[in-house]
This record gives structure tokens, sequence and C-alpha cells, in this order.
């Protein structure tokens, strides 16, 4: 007889980006081609200087554990990053290295969530974060946010939603699955207003290298409470490597070592050797003219999109989606993805994943992929949107 499993899974929601992933592969092996502009992942992959520092990491033997907090000499130059970047002045003791942004929004949620508290976050918003609040049996509040609002929580949508059992919010800019950023006096009041109430406020930064029209800056900035995530997969192009960080006030720096050592251990140490190599003149270089190409591609691709017909409402700022109103060619954008992936070839991903409130309106584009794939996608997407209009 099977074990029975706990009644939490019942709050946790397949991936349909996966999903569709599937399907793809499917229709791959029966020789279909099939252009990938559904999950969020860099085309390039870490460049020769990070390989070589890792190539040397395990000649050098450096394959043992590390402390749960990271590398000391990782700390300190995500800590100079920041001062070179920012103009930051962050302490690396206040830097925990985790296993992706993914392992830093788990401690956050962990150190944090209080059973039955609630989490404010806009309606759509990266799907695991409902779910790490979930894990900790907190009550992800998901208030919706359209265009008007750039698909973020303002801070008058803060003090609507806040309540006596609201614990915090948790925020992204720029933002998975928009691309909009939180202007900077906005965010500055959301700190000040959940201040006031005395919760938390977690900012995932993990898209803060791939910032195209504002000037970029930290929500550490706005004071040392604020808790930042950020990672190696995106800016840094390092998905597969699973390595991240967190940055936390100083007090919670203990609460946050013992967790991670309970948790995780440690993240990879191969990873972290090489992330220090990230931050080289010669490896930043290569970031920039990669960021430079991110821009050209969404310089390409929202019109493109308007051009066929999608309403794009907000120029993405940032990161490499379009979430696209799809309302005008079909009421459900479930369907349109799964008739766009048999019959086009393209996989997008529905609104679905990222929230009930734009579920069946919208469809989210990853332009991480060439210009060429990127033309392509649209020609086939002009041919199947021509065909069902007739
Ligand atoms: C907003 C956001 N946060 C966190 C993650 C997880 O990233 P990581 O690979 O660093 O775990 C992603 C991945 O797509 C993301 O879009």
């Amino acid at each position: 007889m099977n074990p029975v499993l706990a009644s939490r899974l019942a709050n946790i929601a397949p991936f349909h980006v996966m999903e569709l992933a599937k399907m793809a592969a499917e229709l791959e092996r029966q020789g279909r081609s099939i252009i990938h502009m559904g999950i969020g992942e860099p085309d390039f992959t870490a460049p020769p200087p990070v390989i070589e520092a890792a190539t040397r990491a395990m000649a050098d033997g450096k394959l043992q554990y590390t402390s749960a907090t990271g590398i000391p000499a990782l700390r300190e130059a995500i800590a100079a990053h920041y001062q070179n970047v920012y103009g930051l002045q962050v302490a690396p003791s206040r830097i925990i290295v985790t296993a992706g942004a993914s392992a830093a929004l788990l401690l956050a949620c962990a150190a944090l969530v209080e059973k039955g508290a609630e989490v404010l976050m806009p309606d759509p918003s990266y799907p695991c974060n409902r779910h790490f609040v979930a894990a900790f049996e907190g009550l992800a509040k998901m208030i919706p946010s359209g265009p008007e609002q750039r698909f973020q929580l303002s801070d008058a949508m803060v003090r609507e939603h806040w309540s006596e059992r609201t614990g915090g919010v948790l925020l992204a800019s720029p933002s998975n699955p928009t691309g909009t950023s939180i202007p900077h006096d906005e965010l500055s009041k959301i700190v000040g207003t959940v201040r006031e109430k005395g919760g938390f406020t977690i900012v995932d930064e993990i898209y803060q290298g791939l910032s195209y029209d504002e000037v970029p800056f930290s929500a550490l900035s706005l004071g040392e409470d604020v808790i930042v995530i950020n990672s190696f997969s995106k800016y840094f192009n390092m998905t597969g490597w699973r390595l991240g960080w967190l940055v936390v006030p100083e007090f919670m720096v203990p609460q946050v070592e013992k967790l991670a050592q309970n948790l995780f251990i440690c993240a990879s140490s191969i990873a972290q050797h090489a992330g220090i190599a990230c931050f080289s003149p010669q490896s930043l270089a290569i970031y920039e003219e990669r960021k430079a190409e991110f821009k050209r591609r969404r310089d390409y691709i929202v019109p493109a999109m308007r051009a066929l017909g999608f309403k794009v409402p907000v120029t993405p700022d940032g990161a490499f989606y379009v979430y696209a109103d799809c309302s005008s060619i079909s009421d459900d954008a479930d369907s349109l993805t799964i008739a766009m992936l048999n019959e086009a070839g393209v996989v997008l991903v529905p609104g679905l994943d990222f929230g009930p409130y734009t579920a069946r309106q919208y469809i989210r584009l990853s332009y991480a992929t060439s210009m060429e794939n990127l033309e392509e996608a649209m020609a086939r997407l002009n041919k199947f949107l021509v065909r069902i209009r007739r």
C-alpha cells in the first residue's frame, strides 16, 4: 500500500512551463522543428573565465563542503560588486551564498513566514513564490496587478490589503513573467509602509543585471531591513550551476545560517569558486555585451508581437520576457499555447502558471534565444494566425 502523502501537497500546483517543455520534447523526438521561447533560461552559458575557474577548482581539489554561508572570497566579491555597480556598502557577513535564488527564497520564507500568516505578492508572479510560502504553511495573498500598475504592487495596494494576519510582502523587480520593474519611489514607499506595520519586505532581484531603460538600483539602498534575493542564473548565465545569494540584516545571519546548515549544508563548492570569476573585468565585459544583445532582441520582439495582433500594454524594461495580452486572438491562453506548439512549432507559456488574474488573457514569451530563432518564430506565428483568422 502507498504511504499517505502530506496534505500540503494540495497547495502546490505543477509548473505548466515544464509540461509544455515535455510536449515540445515529444514533438522533437518525432522530428518536428520547435522554437523554444517557454523556459526562462539564457541561451548563453558561463563565459570562458568562469569555466576556467571551475576547471582550476577541480584540479586543485576544492571539492569538499564549504561553510553554510559560502566561501569568504565569493561573499567578498559579491559585496565588492554592490559597491562597484550600485555604490552600496554591504557587509560580506550579510551575504549568504545559496543553491540559486530558489534556495535563497526557501531560506527567506523558512525564516520569516509564520504558519497561517499572509504574504502579499502581485498576481501575476513567479509561480514558485506562492509555493514557497505554502511550503511553510503561510498564505500567499495574490493581489490582482494589471498593466495600470505595471503588473506590480503599489504602496496603495499594500496598504489596502494589509491585515493583522499579514506577515510581509514578496516582490520581484524586474519581474517574471512581465519584465517590469518597480520604480524607486514606489518601492521606497512600500518598504516604509511595511516597516511601519512591523512586517518584512523580500525583493527578488534575480533579473537586476538585465535592466534596459532605467538606472538600476538595489532595494538594499532602502535600508538594512530589506531582504534581497539574487542569483548567478540569469545575468551571469549559470542556470545549471545552482548558485545564488541572499542578503539579510545582520541580526538574521545566525538564524539563516543554522537553517542553511540543516537544509543544504552548502552550495556547490565548484560553482562557488567559479562564481568568483564572474566579477573579473573580462567576464563583466562579456556579460555587458550579452545584456546589449538581450536589449536588441527586446527592441525587435515587442513591436513584432504587437504587429501580430498581441497587445503588449507595458513595454518590459528588464529580464527577458514579454507578457502579451492575447485576448484579441483567443479567450483561452492555455489552448492557444498548445495550438501554437502543435501547429506552429513555437513554445510560449500561458498566464496560468503565474496566477489566476491574467491566466486566460496573457501568454509569456522568453526572448532568451537567438535573433534568428525569434525572426523564425514570428514568421511561424504569423502564418498560424493568418490560418486561424480565416
Ligand atoms: C523571479 C525568479 N526568482 C527565482 C528564480 C529561480 O532561479 P534560480 O535558478 O536562481 O534558482 C527564477 C527562475 O526563473 C525567477 O524567474
